[in-house]
């Protein structure tokens, strides 16, 4: 028999065995399980966390449908409260109970405290992150500890949140301003495009003394350039970056997003860049530092010898404060919109308790807002039901490790599922119920040591920001109830969309009638 010979009969017997679709179909089969096992093999009697089907290049990516947050608490209803995740090659964890939240990011905070920038966020990390020389994507090293400490001593201290109370009164008022306008037209307002002005201000005057938003506001090239930089901030930065999570796709970048990262990083340095030469030139020119009046960049930059600070990282934390702290807060006071004209009730019950500590003479106070305790209730329970961030940054362990008693593969990306943990029947009676008195009487807070309530984070990771952000949600809430009556709206959308924020799909439109004598509104001005 010759080598033809055998060639032609394993033909023929390839063409008869091809004919019967069974045989075909074990083919397949025994392939699949063989890829699909591939990237465990190397953890075999290990107990690792169990989750979904890890298919070879896309991962479970095909069990992720819908809003990431609702597939995820989907899935670990089924799988557990570790579980693990298939992303392209990457490899998930995703925690989603108290207690184990509670072992990630108290118990064994310093182990888990570390994220990279060779994991799944490498661009993000490398664009958004200034190459990781920001708080969100560095490691944990000592130039976060350097920024972090800068954050708690010298830009989010008491003193400077105080003495900063009058830039967030006067946007406040313009804010009030705008509700009224619409009042006395009779129209109703959308409240996404106020929100947004009103936190986007406060932050740029806090961080640089600017403020972009307004009708008041010269139109300049500046202003136009501000503006586009930040939508394309809102609309790409979330975004699921497949030349990220799929090893072979990285050369490609097929949906153009590391292409749109780097020019908006590009844009960032210029723009910010140009904001720090301006309050190094005002410096120069002798005034006076650490003033009750310098904002974030004075106060860095007055840091930055001793501190060893560059510009390129002074970049990366105004892009974050911008970045965490305005839509973050816009969004969640859209929700408590979305709940006023839902529950009418529970507006009328935070009116009588802000008539009855600040009467009908004078606006309200950011120094009030400790003694509304039903109001308190309610801002914790829109975090609660609408989560603003409902899955928390990544944490990661670079060498193997173990969790709730599972273990942990090297560089697994770790995930808090808080809007799972938030709306969870072992920790909340009736969850999907908005019903503020549930915090009534509770020692519950959003600090980060209620694990099953966690919206901020907890531990080293922790936002910085919750103070202010606390502050301008509750203090912009009672004025709204204090100054208006909404109209109800009992059927008024609750439906979420889920990119970097948790937003409402639907943007809220209310009518306001003012309910304060004329004299009281505008008693501030910038
Ligand atoms: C990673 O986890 C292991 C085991 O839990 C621990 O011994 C190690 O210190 C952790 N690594 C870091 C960098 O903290
Ligand atoms: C200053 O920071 C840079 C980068 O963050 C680092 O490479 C350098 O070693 C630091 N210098 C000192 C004196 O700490």
């Amino acid at each position: 028999m010759d080598i033809v010979d055998i060639g032609q009969r394993l033909g023929s017997v390839a063409f008869e065995l091809s004919s019967q679709p069974r045989v075909w179909l074990a083919f397949l089969f025994a392939a699949a399980a063989w890829l699909m096992s591939m990237p465990y093999l190397r953890f075999v009697g290990k107990k690792l966390p169990p989750g979904p089907p890890v298919w070879p290049v896309l991962g479970s990516l095909a069990y992720l449908g819908g809003e990431l947050h609702h597939a995820l608490w989907g899935l670990s209803k089924k799988y557990g409260d570790v579980m693990r995740v298939g992303l392209g090659q990457y490899t998930l964890i995703v925690v989603s109970s108290a207690d184990i939240a509670e072992e990630l990011m108290r118990k064994r905070d310093s182990e888990f405290c570390h994220r990279s920038g060779r994991t799944i966020q490498r661009s993000a990390a490398k664009y958004v992150g200034f190459d990781s020389m920001d708080i969100a994507f560095s490691e944990y090293n000592p130039h976060l500890r350097m920024l972090r400490k800068l954050c708690t001593s010298e830009l989010f201290t008491l003193s400077r949140l105080h003495a900063s109370a009058k830039v967030r009164t006067g946007e406040l008022e313009v804010l009030l301003g705008n509700f009224r306008k619409y009042s006395e037209k009779g129209e109703a307002i959308e409240v996404r495009e106020y929100f947004h002005s009103l936190t986007m201000n406060i932050m740029c005057l806090m961080m640089f003394g600017k403020r972009y938003y307004g009708e008041d506001v010269p139109v300049t090239a500046e202003l136009n350039n501000f503006k586009s930089l930040i939508i394309d901030v809102f609309d790409n930065v979330g975004r699921l970056n497949l030349a990220d999570l799929v090893w072979c796709m990285r050369p490609f970048d097929l949906q153009g997003i590391n292409k749109k990262w780097k020019q908006i990083r590009g844009r960032c340095e210029k723009l910010f860049g140009l904001i720090i030469e301006e309050h190094r030139l005002r410096r120069i020119e002798g005034k006076t530092l650490k003033d009750d009046k310098d904002d974030f960049v004075d106060v860095l930059l007055s840091c930055q010898a001793s501190d060893n600070l560059s510009d390129k990282a002074i970049i990366a934390l105004l892009s974050n404060m911008v970045l965490g702290g305005t839509d973050t807060t816009a969004t969640t006071l859209e929700w408590c919109m979305v709940e006023i004209v839902r529950n009418p009730l529970m507006m009328q019950r935070m009116q009588e308790e802000v008539d009855a500590l600040v009467g009908k003479e004078r606006g309200v106070e950011e120094a009030d807002v400790a003694q509304l305790p039903y109001l308190t209730a309610f801002v914790k329970e829109i975090f609660r039901l609408h989560t603003p961030v409902p899955i928390t940054l990544p944490r990661l362990n670079e060498s193997a490790s173990s969790l709730g008693g599972f273990y942990i593969p090297p560089e697994c990306t770790i995930f808090v599922n808080t809007y799972a943990m938030a709306h969870d029947e072992r920790y909340w009676d009736r969850p999907l119920e908005f019903n503020p008195d549930r915090f009534l009487g509770s020692n519950i807070n959003l600090v980060g040591n209620d694990f099953q309530l966690v919206p901020f984070g907890s531990g080293r990771r922790k936002c910085v920001g919750i103070a202010l952000g606390m502050t301008m949600v509750q203090r912009t809430l009672a004025a709204l109830v204090h100054s208006f009556d909404f109209a109800p709206q009992p059927q008024a959308s609750i439906s979420e969309s889920y990119l970097l924020v948790l937003r409402n799909s639907i943007p809220l439109k209310v009518e306001a009638t003012p309910r304060l004598p004329a004299h009281v509104y505008h008693t501030t001005t910038l």
